[in-house]
């Protein structure tokens, strides 16, 4: 089988917050004094450059600033670091563009800056809309400012806006998890992401776990709970964490969980890409820390590391992201993302069916409501074994 190339996307790091949360494992540093974000923007554009050759002649069909806090950056900068990222890769048409933003960080006249720079869709981090909740997961702003940045967005012309609430807080009771959804649906997003809290290894949270977090069946419930309201409210559910209204999947997210391909700039950021004419599927990484990849940036100093996937690990890795799709994926898309002949795995497909994990209809394999459930069992078999 042929690797063929899949959409490629990009993505940008903007390793800076104002406040590092307790609970975030995210590549991200408390800013002291002013990032130097202009100095930044040319170390972004000189580290497209050096990539600029694994991805010849592609189009991006998607670009993501996240963080950190991609907000916390002047639109100008924003603007300069597109203008000459499209001088240097053609950008598809209607290409969906995502800036990450932290409430606490909206100022008058910005939105209007940013969607002038071009970003036409906002992710905001809310997390919750309760003050007592806001304050236990450290967060720089309350409920209030988040609505407010929200709204100026609207009135600033943002027509889609994903809103990420996290569940299972400190504190947090079922009817407390579904105020907060009534609230974000208040306002109309067109997407919502609903992160269970995970306490990551190496974060303030881990040393020292808050105290009141739901158990694992209280958990269950609340996600039960807030699947039936999100569908009710016409968000519908297409991957483990994410709803959106009809036509508003967030695309860039969706390459991901397709094993698409994209380019990873900024410090510590990830990219991979499929190089045709190797038959290969490279991965890259960034260096972590923003002054050593500033230093180094457009340079082979600035790479943290180069892996070629190969062909025996690419089953677990496909599955890793395909499998959080409610839809699921095809198996022709598998061969061609992968390279591998769908027999390969037809003998771990056949004991997942047999498990009641996954479904498959034709070409089409989905993962069941169990399979969901198990997401990290029904992994696992693809896991290793050389294909
Ligand atoms: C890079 S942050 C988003 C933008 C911005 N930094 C902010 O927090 O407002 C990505 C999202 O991941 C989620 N997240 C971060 N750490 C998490 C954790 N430990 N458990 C669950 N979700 C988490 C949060 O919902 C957060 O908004
Ligand atoms: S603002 Fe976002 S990226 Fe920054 S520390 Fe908090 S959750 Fe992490």
């Amino acid at each position: 089988m042929m690797l063929t190339t899949p959409p490629l996307s990009l993505y940008v790091h903007i390793p800076w917050c104002v406040r590092k949360c307790p609970y975030c494992d995210f590549n991200s540093h408390e800013r002291r004094g002013a990032p130097l974000f202009e100095a930044y923007v040319d170390a972004l554009l000189a580290d497209l450059d050096h990539d600029l050759p694994l991805v010849w002649g592609r189009n991006v069909r998607t670009v993501f600033f996240g963080g950190g806090t991609p907000s916390l950056m002047p639109p100008e900068a924003i603007d300069r670091f597109l203008q000459g990222a499209s001088a240097r890769l053609r950008f598809a048409p209607g290409c969906e563009i995502t800036l990450e933003t932290n409430p606490g960080t909206a100022e008058h006249g910005r939105f209007e800056g940013y969607r002038a720079a071009g970003i036409n869709r906002l992710s905001f981090g809310v997390q919750s809309f309760d003050d007592g909740c806001l304050q236990r997961l450290g967060r720089i702003h309350d409920s209030a400012e988040a609505e407010a940045a929200i709204k100026l967005a609207q009135d600033a012309g943002f027509d889609n806006i994903n809103l990420d609430l996290m569940y299972a807080l400190p504190g947090q009771s079922l009817s407390m998890a579904e105020q907060d959804l009534q609230r974000a649906f208040a306002l109309r997003p067109t997407h919502v992401s609903h992160y269970q809290l995970t306490l990551e290894p190496n974060t303030v949270f881990a040393a020292r776990p808050p105290a009141g977090i739901p158990d694992d069946d209280a958990s269950w419930d609340i996600q039960e709970h807030c699947q039936a309201l999100l569908a009710d409210a016409g968000y519908a559910q297409y991957e483990v964490s994410a709803y959106s209204q009809a036509g508003r999947r967030c695309d860039h997210n969706l390459n991901y969980w397709r094993y698409g391909d994209y380019l990873g700039i900024g410090a510590g950021a990830h990219g991979k890409l499929t190089l045709g004419s190797e038959q290969a599927i490279l991965r890259r990484w960034k260096h972590k820390h923003p002054a050593t990849y500033m230093a180094h940036a457009g340079t082979a100093a600035a790479i943290g590391g180069d892996e070629r996937v190969a062909p025996e690990k690419r089953p677990f890795e496909y599955m890793l992201n395909a499998l959080r799709l409610v839809d699921g994926f095809a198996l022709a898309e598998f061969a061609a993302r992968t390279g591998l002949a769908p027999a390969d795995i037809a003998p771990r497909i056949d004991a997942a069916c047999s498990a009641g994990w996954l479904e498959r209809d034709g070409d089409l394999v989905r993962p069941t409501e169990l399979g969901r459930r198990f997401t990290n069992d029904v992994v696992s078999l693809f896991l290793d074994e050389a294909a």
